[in-house]
């Protein structure tokens, strides 16, 4: 959330206007009837909902559900303990950079890197394994960071993925200039660490994934803007406030909190969602050209990545 678009008076949702615990968790038990797998806790910043482990313990309840969650990593050295124990799967933190003064440039945080670094650690220290690392590579800003964050954690059996920049929302200055391509990314880091291809580990895979030659782990290259893949795309979002995307590049959503606050049963609800599901025709990063950019999109922040 940029701080000169939310300053210190913007107005939160009034709580009430936020899906309970209860809700969300009713939400995810429904679409794994319907064959969701993998259930990612984004946001927003989800370690800042307070109890946030509550809903972990919930969904974790699910049989078979790989659940997992993505932090910018500042409260996660307090929270780690408690997500491990409530059963969480897998966690991936946000890290644009290594040195402070560009992470702040990233994501105009009030944190520091060690912060994050330690949150890391302490995820580590807790049990999580696979830990992924995203930073996202916007040009002239943190290409030094390629190197920086290879260098760091080559060896740790934590996975660095380097992300596109997108032009998610209209509030981030995207430009197409300012994407460093994943085959450039690859290029920078290869001419300091040999990497060979890995296969894809389930379909619809986001991340090219490269093993270091001399097997201190991998890292992977989402390309999102330069090869799209929303023919394999299979993610719903499902806001705060219960609004579901079918794309990360959505100008609306459908309301499902309507749905679940006027007495819809659950096979009522289950059937909303296969239509919805079935209507579905998103490939906006196809699509994407000089015209597309100037669309109505919601904001990062709000569908959470
Ligand atoms: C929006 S964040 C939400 C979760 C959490 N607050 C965090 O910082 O990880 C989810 C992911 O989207 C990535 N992201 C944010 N803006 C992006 C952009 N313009 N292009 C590509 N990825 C982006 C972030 O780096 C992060 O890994």
């Amino acid at each position: 959330m940029p701080r000169d678009l939310f300053g210190e008076d913007h107005t939160f949702l009034p709580r009430p206007d936020l899906l309970s615990f209860e809700e969300i968790a009713r939400v995810a038990r429904i679409a794994c009837t319907l064959g969701v797998q993998k259930i990612r806790l984004t946001g927003g910043e989800p370690l800042l909902r307070r109890q946030i482990e509550l809903l972990v313990a919930d969904l974790a309840q699910i049989p078979q559900l790989d659940l997992t969650l993505t932090t910018n990593g500042s409260l996660l050295a307090k929270k780690a303990q408690a997500l491990k124990d409530a059963g969480l799967s897998r966690i991936t933190v946000s890290l644009d950079a290594l040195d402070d003064p560009t992470f702040k440039r990233m994501n105009d945080a009030n944190f520091s890197v060690a912060q994050v670094l330690t949150g890391i650690e302490t995820a580590q220290r807790v049990g999580f394994t696979g830990i992924k690392v995203n930073a996202v590579i916007q040009r002239g800003v943190n290409e030094h960071a390629l190197l920086d964050l290879t260098r760091h954690f080559r060896g740790t059996g934590i996975i660095v993925r380097f992300i596109e920049f997108m032009d998610v929302g209209a509030s981030n200055g995207w430009q197409l200039k300012d994407v460093v391509t994943a085959s450039e990314m690859r290029q920078v880091l290869a001419r300091e660490w040999p990497l060979q291809p890995l296969s894809a580990q389930y379909a619809g895979e986001v991340a090219g994934r490269y093993g270091h030659q001399d097997e201190a782990g991998e890292v992977g290259f989402i390309a999102s803007v330069s090869a799209p893949f929303c023919k394999d795309c299979s993610r719903l979002r499902l806001s705060t406030d219960g609004q579901l995307f079918t794309c990360l590049f959505a100008s609306e959503g459908f309301n499902l909190k309507t749905l679940l606050r006027t007495g819809y049963t659950d096979d009522a609800i289950t059937d909303a969602l296969r239509q919805l599901w079935r209507a579905r025709r998103d490939r906006y990063s196809e699509l994407r050209s000089a015209q597309t950019q100037g669309l109505h999109k919601i904001e990062m922040s709000y569908i959470g990545g």
